[in-house]
């Protein structure tokens, strides 16, 4: 199959809209552009359509998938909100959709099983990409969309790096430049808590912050549970690993080239003869990291004062950057887990081999 990579700028917005979504109605699958980073987008009611994202990604299939959803009223559509929860979930609407914000919420029927990997719930979002709502819109309804890489690998913030995924497997790549934030979306499951006020249990972090959500509900963050209990609970036919946070496998975002997160600079000891790349924050040699090799290459985040923004949307672009300068391995200086940077440590310790 050949991938055609159309550009979706003023002038071409219209075919790319109209190639797009020609495709998904046919039950192909199409790279899109989100605010987040790409998405491999299909017909969420299709089954078949579904399996074949599952297929291209090289998925398991007990890892669920995200509904996109063109307009905030079309949430009824895929997910049934109790009375209970309805004034927490519209005050979410409110604040923070279009946006990246996914709610795992009760599903509808209409939601194949093969989207949820049977799970009762769906993870639902509405992208504010005005190119990603062109086409939802002319397609009229829901597109199921996990980031456009190979699973467990970097996720795709342009329309070129999701070729290096996928090219020759899909038949067409939107490509609207480089995504705003960089970042996949906050995810959080809304169940009802006490006192009328609703849970949020925070699944994966992400743009919108653990203290933004506060404002709505109490958020919770489950910990981990040991290998020990996972196992034991496998052995009775229980689907944890979907049930708690899907795909939130502890590798993940990871390239080929092995990364090291090293909490303190003395931690990294080098070996004779092998190349090391830094994945340096903001650049600066009092953090300690720069001057402590020859590094063969480094990218900076967020070079200079450090911004935290910026940082999130270069880090997948960095990281690919790293993994094609043909190094031994990759050594990252650790990010302060506030604000967007505890989304970021979320990815580097999930790349991280250690
Ligand atoms: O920003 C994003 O969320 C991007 C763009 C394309 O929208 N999408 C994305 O999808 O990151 P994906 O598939 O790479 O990650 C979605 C995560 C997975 O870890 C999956 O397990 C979890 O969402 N998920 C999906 N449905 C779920 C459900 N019903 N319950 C709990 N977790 C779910
Ligand atoms: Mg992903």
């Amino acid at each position: 199959m050949t991938t055609e990579i159309i550009l979706a700028h003023s002038e071409s917005m219209e075919e790319a809209v109209d190639k797009a979504e020609k495709l998904l109605a046919a039950g192909e699958l199409v790279g899109l552009p989100t605010e987040t980073v790409y998405g491999l987008g299909a017909d969420a009611l299709n089954p078949n359509a579904v399996a074949k994202v599952f297929e291209v990604k090289q998925r398991p299939s007990f890892d669920p998938l995200i509904v996109h959803i063109a307009s905030r009223d079309d949430i009824h559509q895929v997910a049934k909100i109790s009375e209970e929860l309805a004034p927490t979930v519209n005050a979410l609407i409110q604040a923070h959709w279009p946006g990246p914000l996914t709610m795992v919420l009760p599903k509808q029927d209409c939601v194949p099983d093969i989207v949820t990997s049977g799970l009762s719930n769906v993870a639902v979002r509405m992208s504010n990409h005005e190119v990603f709502n062109n086409i939802l819109k002319k397609f009229g309804g829901p597109v199921a969309a996990p980031s456009a890489n190979k699973f467990g690998r970097i996720s795709p913030t342009s329309a070129a790096a999701v070729a290096e995924e996928l090219e020759g497997e899909i038949p067409l790549i939107v490509d609207a430049g480089a995504c705003l934030e960089g970042i996949e979306s906050t995810i959080i499951r809304v169940e009802e808590g006490e006192n009328g006020r609703a849970h949020l249990h925070l699944l994966r972090p992400g743009p919108v912050t653990k203290e933004e959500l506060q404002k709505v509900g109490k958020v919770v963050r489950k910990k981990k549970k040991s290998a020990r209990l996972l196992a034991k609970e496998a052995e009775l036919g229980e689907m944890t690993v979907a049930q708690e946070a899907p795909g939130m496998s502890d590798s993940h975002y990871a390239p080929a080239t092995p990364l090291f997160l090293y909490e303190k600079p003395e931690d990294f000891i080098p070996e004779a003869g092998k190349k090391y790349g830094l994945l340096s924050y903001r650049g600066q040699e009092k953090d300690g990291y720069l001057g402590a090799h020859e590094w063969a290459h480094v990218e900076e985040l967020s070079p200079g004062k450090g911004k935290l923004a910026e940082a999130a949307v270069r880090l997948f672009y960095c990281m690919r950057a790293l993994d094609y300068a043909e190094l031994d391995a990759i050594v990252v200086e650790p990010i302060s887990e506030v604000g967007l940077g505890v989304a970021i440590m979320d990815r580097l310790r999930r790349a991280s081999v250690i």
